[in-house]
């Protein structure tokens, strides 16, 4: 019998299949339950030569700036990177200015107190409530989630045999589809209801993409936001630019990856070819 297919190494393939479809399988995350697949978008970040667009990361951060940081803190993101190569691209002198708009708590002193500050780059973007019970009691009972890391968060399951594809197309831009319909397609529009049997709370909000009730009522409208780079000023532009926004700040060095990858697979073309010609050359005479 050939050596690679003895039962014992079939089975072993088995249950790595097993383990590998049925992990897939259970990812479904509770938020998504009964919620509509979101409708995917094109990303310039998309794909193994993706990139981030600084002129929309700007826009984005303008967008959470203006808007979503009155709920959302950004609370493991630090100044300094909004400088960084790859990230939204603003100068040092921005970073600074912006950094001494915030007030942080310093450090303990000598005396044990712990006193307010301006906010310098290497420091992170603030909490916006002290603590989660303070977050519920502004918000009707629901707590905003930090946006950190949100854009890898949440997700799209997109279930057998959908997810084996999107290993080869490399999707993984769950996250910002996912901020994107909640916020375009989610909520109802006036002449629509929420399924039967859905009780949505006085400040509740049915969203579809959520699947259940929303404690954040539809948090942007067309013109709200003013771009000075001629973007449209839609929602649908607005959710697009905050999205991934989002997306480099829950993955700043995607594009540093993707470059690394590159030139990894390179080398091993290279490297798989010089390995043929020698394995040819070694062997020419055995033959
Ligand atoms: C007035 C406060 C407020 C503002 C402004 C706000 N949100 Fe929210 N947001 C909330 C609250 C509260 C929740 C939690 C809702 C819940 O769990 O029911 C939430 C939840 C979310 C969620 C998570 C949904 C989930 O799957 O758990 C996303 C995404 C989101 N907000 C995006 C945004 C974006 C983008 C903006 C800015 C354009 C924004 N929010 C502005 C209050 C706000």
């Amino acid at each position: 019998m050939i050596e690679m297919f003895k039962p014992s190494r079939v089975a072993g393939l088995a249950v790595a299949l097993a383990t590998l479809f049925g992990a897939a399988g259970l990812s479904q995350p509770a938020w998504a339950e009964g919620g509509e697949q979101p409708t995917r978008q094109q990303w310039s970040f998309a794909g193994p030569f993706g990139r981030y667009d600084q002129g929309q990361l700007q826009r984005g951060f303008k967008v959470y700036r203006e808007v979503c940081s009155a709920c959302h803190s950004l609370h493991r993101v630090a100044f300094r990177t909004l400088a960084d190569h790859g990230g939204p691209g603003f100068t040092e002198g921005q970073v600074k200015a912006l950094a001494a708009e915030y007030t942080v708590m310093d450090v303990p002193n000598d005396k044990g107190e712990v006193l307010e500050r301006k906010g310098r780059p290497a420091d992170y973007f603030p909490l916006v409530y002290p603590n989660d019970q303070a977050a519920a009691v502004a918000n009707n009972g629901a707590v905003p989630p930090d946006m950190s890391l949100l854009a890898k968060a949440r997700g799209v399951k997109s279930g057998f045999p959908g997810f084996v594809f999107d290993i080869f197309t490399q999707y993984q831009e769950q996250g910002p589809d996912y901020i994107h319909a909640l916020i375009t397609d989610g909520y109802l529009k006036d002449d629509e209801k929420p399924p039967e049997g859905v009780t949505v709370p006085p400040n509740g909000h049915y969203n579809k993409i959520f699947g259940a009730s929303i404690g954040m009522a539809k948090p942007l409208a067309d013109g709200q936001v003013e771009y000075t780079d001629g973007a449209p000023q839609t929602v649908d532009q607005y959710t697009r630019d905050v999205a991934a926004f989002l997306a480099w700040a829950a993955d700043p060095s995607l594009e540093k990856r993707k470059q690394t990858g590159f030139v990894v697979i390179i080398f091993l073309i290279v490297l798989a070819g010089l390995l043929y010609y020698t394995k040819k050359k070694i062997w020419a005479d055995a033959h």
